[in-house]
């Protein structure tokens, strides 16, 4: 037995070792050039995004097939999952973060990154408009940089054959008046920034009035609205935070500080297991996290959220809570350019909460934009889980559809007719072999507080398994891990939580 270990010990340090050289070391990238080595024309695909999709497509795309264009406001790969650890501290935003032009160098053939936003798409002329802008981690939106506010944009446009639009979606606010105003979402970097800032800010406020105040108790009052994944998460993580580390520094402060969760649906999860939900909401019970179901939000202004609770007879009561900071958890909404490129659509007519895609992930009504991620509406969810798998498939669909481009080529250009019949059926084969993009569900996983997790968990087509608690949170913690992009953030991220158990979470504002 323990020669196997040292055995398995010694394997598994020579193969990170092993990957870590890779990750510093990449090799030299073919470069870009108008021509391939058959002298076939070298297309060009641009990718809209540095998000799930689009990262997932440029890693295991072959980029020497084409001449590669990444655009997008934000210069780095966001692994989302861990984001609800950021505001209380538990994860550095560092370590869940991996730079575009580090994963372009991965590839096979040299990638051309522009950090811009892309404004307009023509899609009858396949040319892009993007505005130089970048994604600000003090104002937290897309701005431009050069020059200041009164300077005019940098805009340039730019030509594709295949567009790979993976633009992701933004938070719905459903017009709720207030929304955009008063409240936080957790999307992106700043978010998580802006949340703790505001959690620090309403603490320390609180401390110069007494305890008796309404508006300290306000101020104390942490309102997560939206009961899914994200807004669980979010809750739990900041619970823990309150009753394990803040506690230390500012003494009672867990007996003042609430934390809410408002959900409209009768239950939280909803997307899981039922017995998961149950047991979710008796943890929530447990750890003193007020959970408000069956209680749909209307309203909000500078320090109430104004909400409709539907009652088990059928009544409605309408009810205010006070919040000192208040974050918008509800799910997805699509991007103002999703809309404008629907709109040039006729088959797109219909698409009202993204781009309806067929089953090669070709936008429907187009003959050379593929979609994939949160700005399309299938039947599969809108998670990394599915925009992973979607950017695979597209990476393995483009290499093909060059394969094919490059046969039509060589016959074009071949007159021997034994070189022709080969060449022919090599094409066929080629043809056939494009089969539709298939999703394979592994589960669902969530943090729920107090170092447990909730997982329902799908092996094959024969196995389901729903559970929660202790274990479930270490597995949650290892399936992520291993779902990062490199070993760098592995590290980085296991690092984070070593630091977290051994000194606990701070408690600076940034
Ligand atoms: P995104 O990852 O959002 O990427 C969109 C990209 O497009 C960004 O880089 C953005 O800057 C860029 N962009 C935006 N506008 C433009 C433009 N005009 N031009 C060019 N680029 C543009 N899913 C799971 O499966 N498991 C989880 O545990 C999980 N946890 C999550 C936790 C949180 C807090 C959140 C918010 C989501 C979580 N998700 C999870 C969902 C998952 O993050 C999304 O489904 C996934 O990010 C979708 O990938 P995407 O590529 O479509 O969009
Ligand atoms: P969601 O769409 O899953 O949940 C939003 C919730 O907000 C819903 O339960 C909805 O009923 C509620 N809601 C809507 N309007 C409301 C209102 N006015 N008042 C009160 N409640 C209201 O959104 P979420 O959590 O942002 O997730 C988005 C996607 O990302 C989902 O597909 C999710 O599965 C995925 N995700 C997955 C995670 C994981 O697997 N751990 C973590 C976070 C997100």
């Amino acid at each position: 037995t323990w020669r196997l270990t040292w055995l398995s010990l010694l394997g598994s340090a020579a193969y990170l070792t092993y990957e870590v050289y890779k990750e510093v070391n990449p090799s030299p990238q073919i470069p870009q050039s108008p021509l391939k080595p058959n002298g076939n024309r070298r297309k060009t695909v641009v990718i809209l995004g540095s998000g799930w999709g689009a990262i997932s497509t440029l890693k295991h795309l072959d980029t020497s097939l084409y001449n590669v264009v990444v655009v997008s406001p934000r210069n780095y790969f966001l692994f989302t999952p861990l984001l609800p650890s950021v505001p209380t501290g538990t994860i550095d935003l560092k370590s869940i973060i991996d730079p575009v032009r580090t994963i372009a160098k991965s590839t096979p053939g040299e990638v051309t990154y522009l950090e811009a936003e892309a404004t307009d798409i023509d899609i009858a002329k396949k040319q892009l408009t993007i505005q130089h802008s970048s994604y600000s981690a003090t104002s937290g939106v897309h701005h431009v940089t050069i020059g200041g506010d009164e300077a005019k944009p940098i805009v340039a446009t730019i030509e594709y054959d295949y567009l790979v639009f993976a633009i992701g979606a933004q938070t719905a606010t459903f017009g709720i008046p207030g929304i955009e105003k008063y409240a936080y979402y957790l999307k992106e970097t700043d978010d998580a920034a802006r949340i703790r800032r505001s959690l620090f800010e309403t603490i320390e406020a609180s401390q110069l009035l007494p305890k008796d105040s309404e508006e300290r108790k306000r101020l104390l009052s942490v309102v997560v609205c939206g009961g899914g994944p994200t807004g669980v998460e979010l809750a739990a993580e900041i619970k823990d935070y309150i009753d394990e580390d803040l506690s230390r520094f500012v003494p009672g402060i867990e007996n003042e500080m609430s934390v809410t969760l408002v959900e409209a649906l009768p239950n939280v999860l909803n997307a899981f297991n039922h017995k998961l939900i149950e047991y979710t909401e008796s943890i929530f019970e447990k750890q003193q996290l007020d959970l408000r179901v069956n209680t749909m939000v209307k309203k909000v202004d500078d320090k109430n959220v104004y909400a409709t609770v539907k009652k088990s007879g059928g009544d409605t009561e309408n009810v205010t809570i006070p919040y000192g900071t208040l974050v918008w958890a509800t799910g997805n909404g699509p991007r103002p350019l999703t809309k404008a490129v629907a709109a040039q659509i006729e088959e797109q007519k219909t698409a009202r909460r993204g781009l309806l895609i067929g089953e090669h992930l070709l936008v429907d009504g187009t003959d050379s934009v593929f979609a994939l991620g949160d700005c399309t509406f299938t039947k599969n969810p809108p998670t990394a889980q599915v925009a992973h798998q979607e950017g695979i498939y597209l990476a393995s669909h483009l290499a093909k559809l060059s394969k094919i481009d490059d046969l039509k080529y060589e016959i074009g250009q071949n007159t021997d007719p034994e070189q022709l019949v080969r060449l022919q059926r090599r094409l066929d084969r080629t043809q056939a072999s494009i089969l539709p993009f298939k999703y394979t569900h592994q589960g669902a996983l969530a943090y729920i507080g107090s170092e447990r997790a909730v997982a329902d968990l799908v092996w094959g087509d024969w196995s389901n398994v729903s559970t929660g608690g202790s274990l479930t949170f270490l597995f949650w913690r290892s399936a992520y891990v291993s779902m990062m992009l490199g070993v760098r953030t592995k590290i980085l991220v296991v690092s984070d939580w070593i630091k977290v158990k051994v000194f606990g979470r701070d408690c600076s504002k940034e």
